[in-house]
């Protein structure tokens, strides 16, 4: 029986699989941060679907992060973010109703927004209420329509409500939602792995 993705990802919380996660993203995150940190100015950042945290922590560790925060909807991944950084902000909240206090700089996520209710409304929402004029909304996502070998991942994992977009779905989404200056560009391809699909757009 499939269940949501907050259970399961709660699940993995207590077994540790999140250290997993961390060990298999890092590499496609490291590649993401990059582009994002290119203007060399101060900046704040919210990464959402944050899991344990560990892009918060080390973003935080930045000289120009002015403030870095954790937002993800599973209390498990949160508590362990709380525990691993006591002094860090992490939220546990749907991120298809949290916003920011105040608008931030640089919004990153990391394989989290197929998981979504309506990722083109997360996207819409992320323009309108979470970002700065000329903040930049960077995503990464391994499941999508020309990674063939992701396609089974509902039914391994045991996950519902994951939406399979193409490439050029997932661009018209940041389009729509107003964005400028949009990039797509896919990082670690090999044999059948179509590699990481990374979007940006600024606002
Ligand atoms: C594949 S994990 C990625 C975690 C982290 N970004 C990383 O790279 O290690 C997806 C995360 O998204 C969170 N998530 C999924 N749907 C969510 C939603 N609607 N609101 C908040 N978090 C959500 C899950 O709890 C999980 O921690």
């Amino acid at each position: 029986m499939k269940r949501s993705p907050i259970e399961v990802f709660s699940e993995w919380a207590d077994q540790d699989k999140d250290f997993g996660m961390e060990q298999n993203h890092k590499e496609s995150v490291e590649n993401m941060l990059t582009f994002a940190f290119s203007k060399n100015s101060p900046f704040s950042f919210v990464d959402a679907g944050c899991g344990n945290g560990w892009v918060v922590r080390k973003v935080a560790k930045n000289p120009l992060c002015k403030f870095a925060i954790g937002v993800d909807g599973s209390d498990k991944m949160i508590q362990k973010a709380i525990t691993l950084d006591p002094s860090g902000s992490y939220a546990c909240a749907n991120l298809m109703s949290w916003s920011p206090v105040k608008p931030v700089d640089i919004v990153h996520s990391m394989e989290v927004f197929y998981y979504v209710d309506n990722p083109k409304k997360m996207i819409q929402r992320i323009f309108n209420l979470w970002l700065k004029k000329n903040g930049n909304l960077i995503i990464g996502l391994d499941f999508y329509l020309e990674n063939k070998v992701s396609h089974e991942w509902s039914d391994s994992c045991g996950i519902t409500n994951m939406k399979l977009f193409s490439e050029n779905e997932w661009l018209e989404f940041f389009e729509s939602a107003g964005f400028e200056s949009i990039e797509s560009w896919r990082f670690g391809e090999k044999d059948n792995w179509a590699g990481t699909l990374i979007i940006t757009g600024t606002k």
